[in-house]
């Protein structure tokens, strides 16, 4: 076939696929041409404004190195990282909601022992972490992972930070009543990376970069589905502009005040300390042995 235009290019990109081994790719494949050229009919892109998309995604894979994947920034800042999430979890109602897993999630951190301080002072007022670990049915889980990762008061991740060690981060196991806790700090919000062409992207849209703030969690417990979430600062700006859409109403917490003493968790409290408490539940699966 030859002689293509507006109207018969796409089913002869289409036609092109039939031999495609797999159905899979056939299919997501045909899927892709269809919108891609639905929607270059729809904005009828001039020349140059082509070529400046193409730019643009040349200049996102440059950016990407061994700490930066801009691709991912993307995907997060267009929705695309939320909506593949939410297709991907559809949970039981009772299972903790999950979130974007974000650029700064460090893989193995140190493992400590319930109760350890995991950011200096000078990151923050110290900020109780402590909660549990559930399945649906209710039945605690020991000896589930849960790995906790909180930029600092001034909005930065250890690893944002020029030779800095790992802080703000740890890996920490539940006890024997499914009950853990750490000491971190009080996170402020803060912007997404934004001195590339994602930043330049929400610049040209008129948005804004930042996140409400935060801390993250990753759950893991043997026979469950791992949970990667946050839990949002019931004060903190940005609740409803979060830049990657990242909030639910459900992942949003008030700090509370941990008196001295013992908390329900065990935690050992000596002086008047913020707490972030929460219990999380896991949905049952079998994606989620505890590394
Ligand atoms: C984060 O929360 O760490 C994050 C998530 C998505 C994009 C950038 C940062
Ligand atoms: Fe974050």
């Amino acid at each position: 076939m030859r002689n293509f235009d507006e109207k018969n290019i796409t089913d002869a990109v289409i036609a092109r696929l039939a031999d495609s081994p797999s159905p899979r790719v056939q299919q997501i494949s045909a899927s892709l041409v269809r919108h891609l050229h639905d929607f270059v009919r729809e904005i009828e892109p001039t020349q140059a404004e082509w070529e400046q998309a193409i730019d643009f995604l040349t200049r996102t894979g440059q950016m990407c190195s061994s700490t930066r994947q801009e691709f991912i920034l993307l995907s997060d800042a267009l929705g695309v990282s939320m909506l593949v999430d939410a297709i991907n979890h559809r949970l039981p109602g009772t299972a903790t909601e999950t979130t974007v897993l974000g650029p700064f999630y460090v893989q193995h951190a140190p493992e400590v022992a319930r109760g350890t301080r995991i950011a200096g002072p000078g990151e923050g007022p110290a900020l109780l972490i402590e909660g549990s670990v559930r399945s649906v049915d209710g039945q605690p889980l020991a000896d589930a992972s849960v790995d906790i990762w909180h930029a600092d008061d001034a909005g930065f991740y250890d690893v944002q930070k020029d030779g800095a060690k790992l802080s703000g981060r740890a890996r920490v196991r539940t006890d024997a009543d499914g009950n853990f806790w750490v000491i971190g700090a009080v996170p402020a919000a803060y912007p997404i990376p934004n001195d590339g062409p994602v930043g330049q992207m929400l610049d040209a849209q008129g948005r804004h970069p930042f996140r409400p703030a935060h801390v993250h969690f990753m759950v893991a417990a043997p026979g469950h589905e791992t949970l990667v979430t946050h839990l949002f600062l019931a004060v903190s700006d940005y609740l409803d502009s979060d830049v990657v859409f990242g909030v639910k109403d459900s992942l949003i917490e008030m700090l509370g005040t941990a008196a001295p003493g013992t908390t329900p968790y065990g935690a050992v409290v000596e002086t008047p300390m913020p707490v972030l408490r929460r219990d999380f539940v896991l949905g049952r699966g079998l994606s989620g042995a505890a590394a």
